[in-house]
């Protein structure tokens, strides 16, 4: 843990506020989806239509298995990040919105949301799978706490516990 870069703007952490999804979050959600810079780096790279995407996403606010939330810098929308939950343990997913990559928001959705979902839920560990040429995606789990617990030619996989969520942010 001493080793992770608390580098974060904290001034940004402080603002950046998360909530659950709702339908007015439909239609920004498919667009961030279907841009190009996210979809290059997903492991399913097809466009996605309005209607698959309308079945999933009401599927997605009607599920208790799911945790989908949304991150907001004042009254714009910065990011989404989806927990897919199964017997404790949580699939991470997460995007920023494509004009705001790189400026730091990724590991502060992150973090916030992970300790949206370990007050909330019963959760103990949380899993990212990445595609390895994601760097930063790498990084943006590695700064909020996550490290790497397998990897082959596809996918790393990365993993925080509960225990390791609560010593980072006790840093903070
Ligand atoms: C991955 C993602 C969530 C990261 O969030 P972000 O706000 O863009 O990340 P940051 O700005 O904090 O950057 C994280 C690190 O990656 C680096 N980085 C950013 N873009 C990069 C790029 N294209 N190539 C290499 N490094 C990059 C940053 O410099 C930073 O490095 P540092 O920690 O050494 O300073 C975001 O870029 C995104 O939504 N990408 C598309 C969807 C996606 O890949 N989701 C994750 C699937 S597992």
């Amino acid at each position: 843990m001493d080793s992770i870069k608390l580098n974060l703007n904290k001034e940004l952490f402080e603002k950046i506020n998360l909530r659950l999804a709702d339908f007015s979050d439909r239609d920004i959600l498919l667009e961030w989806r279907n841009n190009i810079k996210v979809r290059e780096k997903s492991f399913n790279s097809q466009i996605i239509s309005k209607e698959e995407h309308g079945k999933w996403f009401n599927d997605v606010l009607t599920r208790e298995d799911v945790i989908l939330l949304i991150g907001a810098l004042g009254k714009k929308r910065v990011g989404q990040i989806r927990f897919n939950i199964n017997e404790k343990i949580a699939k991470i997913s997460v995007n920023v919105e494509p004009d705001s990559m790189g400026k730091g928001f990724g590991p502060i959705l992150i973090l916030k949301g992970s300790g949206f979902l370990f007050e909330n839920t019963d959760c103990e560990d949380i899993i990212a799978e990445i595609n390895p040429d994601n760097i930063a995606s790498i990084k943006a789990f590695s700064k909020s706490g996550f490290t790497e617990i397998a990897s082959d030619d596809n996918k790393i996989s990365m993993r925080e516990t509960k225990n390791d969520f609560l010593s980072l942010i006790a840093k903070l």
